[in-house]
């Protein structure tokens, strides 16, 4: 059976293409791309700046902000998409000079969306702001005090916590609370979910730092965590999703292996054919720079090899053409490969499948 889409193709790339996606046939590709195009989230970086310089932190530039105006184009025109969800990124978030306007502009188009702080720029006219809005977010908090002061390199970094906890709790704002573990603190995971129950917080995320700027330091001085911290941070999160059910919802960055092999689908490593019929190909969220330059994933992590396009040629049109394009099989192939020899084939419990994904395109 010969494939309507194969003309488009020169032989090589359809000898990597083949390899690929094995017994799934090109048009079953072409097939899913508007599901594809119709679920992706957006992961927006709204600014690189931060007034903290946390041990941790992946970022390797603090410099460079959106415009108002590229914030505003790039809404509308996701308006006119259907997205699947909306994240603002940072750096802070609170920082960006034009904070007020953006979240106005959010609840004027009817938007939810999501972001992660620090809470250091936590008062009133933010609770304000927060409360008009229809967002969801989560409060960094790594450890108790000390070790919060230390790990996040800022002398208020835990009362600005305290400060932002209060606030929410006073204004019966909801938010979660977000936890990077390293060797350190791994000892510090009830005393987090205690936290959470105590301040009546009913979501908690817990994710192991990876080696991405500042944290290369922390991992050439071996204070990331090993394989074997890795998988008693899970088991306690399994143990302790248990314990608190109907009270605190877990989830972790990472999933166990198992999980991923069974249910390889959701993870768009197969799709479109069988029992993957719902499922939709690699990537599922596409990042935003402050520059409007588009990538696959998040925009502070990968090198420009990876860049789609930029906003003003228009975000769907550049993803329309960018799927099923040379670079966008290049990196299912690259998934796939993780996917096969990285996952299936290494004696291991737990895996951060994004990170990884993420470090095998940066040294690609
Ligand atoms: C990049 S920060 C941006 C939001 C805000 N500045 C903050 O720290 O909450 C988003 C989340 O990523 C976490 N993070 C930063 N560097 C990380 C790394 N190398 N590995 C894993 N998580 C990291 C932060 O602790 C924070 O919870
Ligand atoms: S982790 Fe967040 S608070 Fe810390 S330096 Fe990075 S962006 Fe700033």
């Amino acid at each position: 059976m010969l494939c309507p889409s194969e003309r488009k193709y020169k032989w090589e790339e359809k000898e990597i293409f083949e390899k690929m996606i094995g017994e799934i046939w090109m048009n079953d590709l072409e097939k899913l791309k508007d599901d594809w195009l119709k679920k992706l989230s957006f992961d927006i970086l709204l600014t690189r700046n931060c007034n903290y310089r946390c041990k941790h932190c992946l970022m390797n530039n603090f410099k460079g902000e959106m415009s108002l105006v590229s914030f505003k184009e790039t809404i509308d025109q996701l308006c006119e998409m259907d997205v699947n969800e909306i994240n603002l990124s940072g750096g802070e978030i609170f920082l960006h000079p034009n904070i007020k306007e953006i979240f106005n502009y959010l609840k004027l188009k009817n938007i939810e969306f999501g972001f992660v702080t620090n809470g250091s720029m936590f008062n009133e006219n933010i609770i304000e702001l927060i409360k008009q809005s229809n967002c969801r977010f989560s409060i960094s908090l790594d450890g108790p005090e000390e070790f919060q002061i230390n790990f996040r390199n800022y002398k208020e970094a835990f009362s600005n916590v305290i400060n932002a906890v209060e606030l929410c709790t006073k204004n019966k704002v909801e938010f979660g609370i977000i936890s990077s573990y390293v060797k350190e603190n791994l000892q510090h995971i009830d005393w987090l979910i205690n936290f959470c129950i105590k301040n009546k917080i009913k979501y908690y995320r817990l994710q192991p730092v990876f080696a991405e700027g500042a944290a290369v330091k922390l991992e050439d001085n071996k204070e990331l965590l090993s394989e074997k911290e890795l998988d008693h941070l899970y088991k306690r999160h399994v143990e302790l999703s248990g314990l608190y059910v109907g009270r605190l919802i877990l989830r972790g960055l990472g999933k166990f292996k198992s999980e991923i092999i069974q249910h390889s689908c959701k993870f768009g490593v197969n799709f479109g054919s069988s029992c993957h019929s719902n499922s939709l190909p690699y990537p599922h969220t596409i990042g935003i720079t402050p520059e409007g330059d588009v990538f696959p994933l998040y925009p502070y992590l990968l090198n420009s090899n990876w860049k789609i396009n930029n906003i003003k040629n228009g975000i769907y049109k550049s993803l329309d053409e960018y799927y099923n394009s040379e670079s966008h099989i290049k990196l299912l192939d690259l998934h796939r490969t993780v996917f096969e020899n990285e996952i299936v084939k290494k004696d291991i419990v737990y895996v951060d499948y994004g990170r990884l994904i993420i470090e095998r395109m940066n040294h690609n």
